[in-house]
């Protein structure tokens, strides 16, 4: 026994002194291998009396028990010794901070579709997208919008070829109005959307893009009126362009689906040739609304006498032209990296209702 006590001894010393894997499997080989120290006294067993092998095997067995624990300690600790070790030389610091002098710019359309999505995420809204080819249907037809509309001249919209079998083409969307279609048709009411997106038509000028962006809206639920898109869009309005008393007028209008339909200004002076939003004499456009019309809500499979809702589109360059002051549409497409320095957003510039943009 005293002899076990003596090898219990110095083998626990040998695995606590072992100082990685491969030390620590020399021990083990050399005490439990095949010709290791326990294992020559495991077979000496064989030689004893039955009183003794009871005795002295038991006495073994404990001790083979005490060293594989202590084994097995040993060899997690080393494991995780050498995992700590490779995670802190494969460290990657993800909080390091941008560097300050970088040159990178957020476009500032992308920067206002961040402040439309903050604003209109704060009023329940969520983001809807779909498709910049569309078909007629989506586009115009859904929409009770009639052949004879002029938005659907070739002079207005870019059409697709191959013609459909029906004798309809796809379309460039006009609008991102095809999405309130595409919303009612795939999810039940209560609906609040806003689609920002880009949009295309037929025209190139100064103040017009053949691609530009626009953001739609759209509400549907039981019993909502009127009260709700002009309260929704005042609120909006005031919230972007920071201006707490901004007026807001709401001027009957016509669109095909929406009925009945108004057009939305902010007050604004051109006093001195310049223009100031806000308090003035003059009023400036801004977006297009209206109640849902049934026969669209129909189209889509609600029936009119149970939900009602608004939708509203507004172009994205036009706002943001009017907040940040940039004064040509075309400048937002031509990557002149001047002017996007100039009117771009720093990066970690995150927009809030609290703060604003900047
Ligand atoms: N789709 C219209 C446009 O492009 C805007 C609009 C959207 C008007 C929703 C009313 C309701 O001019």
């Amino acid at each position: 026994m005293d002899s076990l006590d003596s090898i219990r001894e110095a083998v626990l010393g040998q695995i606590a002194a072992a100082q990685d894997a491969d030390a620590l499997e020399a021990v083990r080989v050399s005490v439990l291998g095949r010709n290791g120290q326990l294992t020559a006294l495991l077979k000496g067993l064989g030689a004893l009396t039955q009183d003794e092998r009871k005795v002295r095997g038991a006495a073994l067995n404990v001790l083979k028990t005490e060293i594989e624990t202590a084994l097995g300690g040993a060899k997690a600790k080393h494991e995780g010794a050498a995992l700590d070790k490779r995670l802190a030389q494969e460290r990657i610091d993800v909080t390091l901070p941008v560097k300050a002098d970088s040159d990178g710019r957020i476009h500032p359309i992308s920067q206002t579709i961040d402040e439309l999505i903050g604003i209109f995420g704060e009023m329940g809204f969520t983001v809807a997208e779909g498709p910049h080819i569309e078909d007629d249907f989506y586009n115009f037809t859904a929409l009770n919008i009639p052949p004879e509309h002029p938005a659907r001249q070739e002079h207005d919209t870019f059409y697709l070829t191959p013609r459909a079998a029906d004798g309809s083409r796809k379309v460039l969307r006009t609008h991102t109005s095809p999405v309130q279609i595409r919303t009612m048709q795939s999810q039940k009411p209560p609906l609040r959307i806003i689609v920002p997106g880009r949009t295309f038509r037929s025209d190139h000028d100064a103040t017009h893009s053949p691609m530009f962006h626009q953001v739609e809206g759209l509400v549907i639920d039981k019993n909502i009126h009127m009260g709700h898109l002009k309260g929704c869009l005042i609120e909006f309005c005031r919230t972007f362009f920071e201006i707490d008393d901004l007026p807001v007028r709401f001027r009957p209008s016509y669109f095909p689906f929406t009925e009945p339909s108004a057009e939305v200004d902010i007050g604004c002076s051109r006093e001195g040739g310049g223009l100031k939003i806000g308090a003035g004499a003059d009023w400036l456009e801004i977006l297009g609304s209206g109640m849902v019309h049934p026969k669209v809500l129909a189209n889509c499979g609600l029936d009119p006498a149970e939900y009602q809702g608004f939708a509203f589109g507004m172009g994205i360059e036009r706002i943001a032209m009017l907040k940040y002051g940039i004064p040509d549409l075309r400048t937002f497409y031509e990557s002149d990296l001047r002017w996007l320095r100039h009117y771009g957003f720093a990066s970690l510039d995150v927009p809030s209702l609290i703060t604003g943009a900047r």
